[in-house]
């Protein structure tokens, strides 16, 4: 970690990963602010770029071109620096992601239970490509079962978020920092 005489912590790179709904887009701008760096919102760069929504990606292109966009943009941010960056949950999924996340950002893994998670997105599980039509639970599950190794194998630190606020997470997270 290089802290400046200022102690402000220079040319990091800082990555929310973790299922839909653990909190990434809330305690980013938060978790930004305290360490005054930039926040960039991965999917909201997505649809920017390709001028549509991702649901709309989803429908018309499928999601293996997602995927391709996802990790364009994952790539383009392992460039800046003192950056927050929350992108999508299903990022660990590509193997070269994985590799980007382990080694050019500290990877900090919010961790919530499906239960949170299903209280979270229900109102909104229609609008996501991956949970609509399905029982909500039992895919927040399954989905979370393929996907917590790469959470585990990719992250720097583990931070469990249920229950807490989006302010005590960013906080968490940047003691981690500190200490790391
Ligand atoms: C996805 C998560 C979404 C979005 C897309 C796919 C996933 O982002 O990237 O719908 O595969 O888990 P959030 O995790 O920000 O909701």
């Amino acid at each position: 970690m290089d802290l400046g005489r200022d102690g402000v912590m220079r040319d990091l790179r800082v990555a929310l990963i973790g299922f839909m709904g653990c909190g990434k887009s809330t305690v980013g701008p938060v978790l930004a602010g305290l360490l005054g760096y930039e926040f960039i919102d991965l999917d909201l760069d997505i649809q920017r770029t390709a001028g549509r929504t991702i649901p709309e990606i989803f429908e018309q292109d499928g999601e293996q071109a997602f995927r391709v966009m996802e990790a364009e943009c994952l790539a383009r941010c392992a460039q800046l620096s003192e950056i927050v960056v929350a992108p999508g949950g299903g990022v660990v999924i590509a193997q070269e992601n994985r590799r980007l996340l382990r080694g050019a950002f500290h990877a900090v893994y919010l961790r919530a239970r499906p239960q949170t998670i299903a209280a979270r997105l229900r109102e909104e599980a229609e609008h996501r490509p991956l949970l609509r039509g399905h029982p909500l639970e039992e895919r927040i599950r399954s989905l979370m079962s393929e996907r917590s190794a790469f959470y585990d194998e990719v992250a720097s630190q583990i931070v469990d978020v249920d229950g807490k606020s989006p302010e005590t997470i960013a906080e968490e997270i940047a003691c981690g920092l500190n200490s790391t």
